[in-house]
């Protein structure tokens, strides 16, 4: 017997296709600010599926491009005048912003009501106390999978491993919102294999190549990994392939479904930050919710 592979990719091609049929009611298109400053490879890769996906998918993509040497003070002006721009409803800074930048300055600036990545204090608290706002991507996409493929989550044991702002920790609390019994599992857990073998929802989510193995898995379970590890191809010397958390092959034995990487749970986070430009338009001006985005 082998669990069932989750197929993040379709699902997540099924969400934009949501996306794209909401955008289709609205009564204007919805707009999305991305700010990139300098010129990381990996970012504007990111930066460029973004605006594709984002017209794809009905909407208006805004690409503000700044030099590597640009100044703080020079980076939150842009913000502010996004901020203040009726046009734009959602505002994302692509990180990690160039050396001297402090992303936590610069964040901080984003209007809430704007933040499709969900990090700002002000989300992050809404998220706390369970208040509407906008959730962070990779954490919903995570929720979204794992009810795709166990449908309600009502009293599910969900063991999150780590403990980090952007995943782990809206992650316990995403799951939690979904009536989950949630552990937090990090470093410092004592036993942890133990741990993770009572979750019937398995979120590795540490960024250490295929760390969890098999017999941390109790059979059946459903394991979505968060982990993009670049690690030195066996196959092919001299070229990097890209492991999840998870020993995937032999834990596939075990689990009874499993996300792989890649094709997991990474096509979510962009989808996912589709469905949060709709939110936030919606939100913002007033626009009823489509319930197609519901999950
Ligand atoms: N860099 C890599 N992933 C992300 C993301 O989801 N949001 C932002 N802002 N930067 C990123």
């Amino acid at each position: 017997m082998s669990g069932q592979k989750i197929d993040g990719r379709a699902y997540a091609q099924t969400l934009r296709g949501r996306v794209a049929q909401a955008v289709e009611g609205l009564p204007a298109q919805p707009a999305l600010a991305v700010v990139l400053v300098g010129d990381d490879p990996a970012s504007e890769v990111y930066v460029a599926n973004k605006a594709k996906f984002t017209v794809e998918t009905g909407m208006r993509s805004l690409k503000h491009a700044l030099p590597a040497d640009t100044d703080e003070e020079t980076l939150i002006r842009l913000v502010r005048t996004l901020n203040e721009d009726p046009e734009v409803d959602g505002i994302l800074v692509q990180l990690p912003l160039p050396k001297g930048l402090n992303s936590d300055r610069v964040i901080a600036e984003i209007d809430p009501d704007k933040d499709v990545d969900g990090l700002t204090e002000v989300s992050a608290g809404r998220l706390s106390l369970g208040k509407a706002g906008l959730r962070p991507c990779t954490p919903v996409g995570c929720v979204m999978l794992a009810k795709e493929q166990l449908g309600d989550l009502s009293g599910k044991h969900c063991v999150v491993l780590g403990r980090s702002i952007l995943v782990g920790k809206p992650a316990a609390l995403l799951f939690l919102e979904q009536n989950c019994t949630v552990t937090i599992a990090h470093s410092r857990t004592k036993d942890l294999a133990d741990v993770c073998r009572q979750a019937d929802i398995l979120v590795p989510a540490v960024g250490r190549p295929q760390m969890v193995q098999a017999d941390w898995i109790k059979p059946g379970a459903c394991v979505i990994d968060v982990g993009i590890n670049s690690v030195p191809s066996i196959k092919h010397p001299g070229k990097m392939r890209l492991v999840g958390d998870v020993n995937y092959l032999p834990s596939k034995k075990v689990a009874g479904s499993i996300t792989p990487v890649p094709g997991g749970v990474g096509p979510m986070t962009i989808a996912c930050l589709l469905r949060n430009t709709v939110l936030a338009a919606c939100m913002r001006r007033g626009w009823e919710m489509p319930s197609i985005l519901d999950f």
